[in-house]
């Protein structure tokens, strides 16, 4: 999260004594990325962070590859993926690699009885139905249809819903989610020429600080594994913080699309960065104005990525039986386009409510279980005419 944010109270000067007001230090943590190099955030906590009371069980939840070696263009149905009452569980891993886990969640209830915290992958969950709070170690955000929520790895977070309706999209990313570089200056700030800014962020408020102690469950995932830890101190317990590593949200309402006289390429459409994919936002835009133009996209060839659509809302001008909700998966090594007739019958349109959130891996994604499930099976024949 390239700017500064900070809530509750914090001494002076980092690493020295913060004394509380009935005696006593306050505990510090310094949360970091990529060695002592990365982004960071100086927590200051009631309790010592390191509290192990019990080391539970640890369950696999490692996705079960179906298909290793993928190049069929596939259609998934992602509204059949069944709702489950328990966050966690509600995950259902589609296409993986080993840069980034992308899949669906269903969930309808909150999590109210354990903490959760991804140690190995930052978390992208896009909202496609319902609002609630994510409430972390640093703050909350509230959150509704069509937010991104940024989770950087190791954040302590649960999930709050206000009903039990809840459709998102998730991407476990084993690489950092920034912003472009391109978007930023080289002091980090957004350019002008970025579809976003600063004042688009959603970020944490409210810090609440619980001083409990007792036994709180803590879910860690690590290494395909979810393991359990009892922890003797209230992992909600900061008193304050100031840095730059912190989640965030952003909404794709929010998003402003850059439009030309003719077809702009997906980069545009760009909203996030890793070293080993894109996440792309496709939102309700004017059409290309050349006097010749053809709004729907040229047949291409993303020869070395895989992409991924997510249909959330509107009518997907280059694509025919496709719904909300609806995945579609392009692999590398074959071209893909328009569908018959979308191509000339976009000619002469004005503007698209379409809105899709795009992932571009850089590396062939495999084919989970779970994906076999939802597959309509002749998605690939589609272009046939
Ligand atoms: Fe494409």
């Amino acid at each position: 999260m390239p700017i500064y944010h900070k809530l509750g109270k914090i001494p002076h000067k980092r690493h020295t004594q913060f004394e509380k007001p009935n005696g006593g230090l306050y505990y510090e943590q310094l949360f970091g990325t990529i060695g002592f190099d990365g982004m960071s955030s100086l927590s200051y906590h009631v309790h010592r962070p390191t509290q192990v009371k019990e080391i539970g069980k640890a369950i696999d939840v490692s996705p079960k590859i179906a298909v290793e070696k993928n190049i069929t263009s596939r259609k998934l149905i992602g509204f059949d993926v069944q709702p489950k009452d328990d966050f966690l569980e509600a995950h259902e891993p589609l296409l993986v690699n080993n840069d980034v886990h992308i899949g669906l969640a269903a969930p309808k209830k909150s999590i109210t009885d354990y903490f959760y915290k991804n140690a190995d992958a930052d978390e992208m969950l896009f909202i496609h139905k319902g609002s609630g709070t994510l409430k972390t170690f640093l703050g909350n955000i509230p959150f509704e249809y069509g937010d991104y929520l940024i989770i950087p790895r190791g954040m302590i977070y649960q999930i709050e819903f206000d009903t039990e309706d809840n459709r998102i999209l998730y991407a476990e990313s084993f690489h950092p989610i920034y912003t472009p570089k391109r978007y930023r200056n080289w002091f980090g700030q957004l350019l002008e020429h970025s579809p976003y800014c600063e004042r688009d962020y959603k970020l944490p408020q409210d810090l609440q600080t619980f001083d409990e102690k007792g036994e709180f469950l803590m879910k860690i995932k690590k290494q395909g594994m979810l393991h359990e830890l009892v922890y003797a101190s209230h992992p909600f317990d900061v008193i304050g913080w100031d840095g730059y590593n912190f989640p965030y949200g952003f909404s794709i309402h929010n998003f402003e699309p850059i439009t030309g006289r003719v077809h702009q390429p997906p980069p545009v459409h760009q909203t996030f960065e890793t070293s080993a994919f894109v996440i792309c936002s496709f939102c309700p835009r004017l059409y290309d104005y050349h006097p010749k133009a053809i709004p729907a996209p040229y047949n291409h060839s993303n020869i070395d990525s895989d992409e991924v659509l997510y249909y959330v809302d509107g009518d997907f001008m280059s694509r025919t039986g496709i719904g909300p909700g609806y995945i579609s998966l392009h692999p590398a090594g074959i071209p893909h386009g328009p569908h018959p007739g979308t191509y000339e019958a976009s000619i002469g349109k004005k503007s698209t409510e379409e809105l899709a959130v795009m992932i571009d891996t850089f590396k062939p994604l495999k084919i989970t279980e779970n994906a076999l499930k939802i597959d309509d099976g002749k998605y690939y024949k589609s272009w046939l005419e």
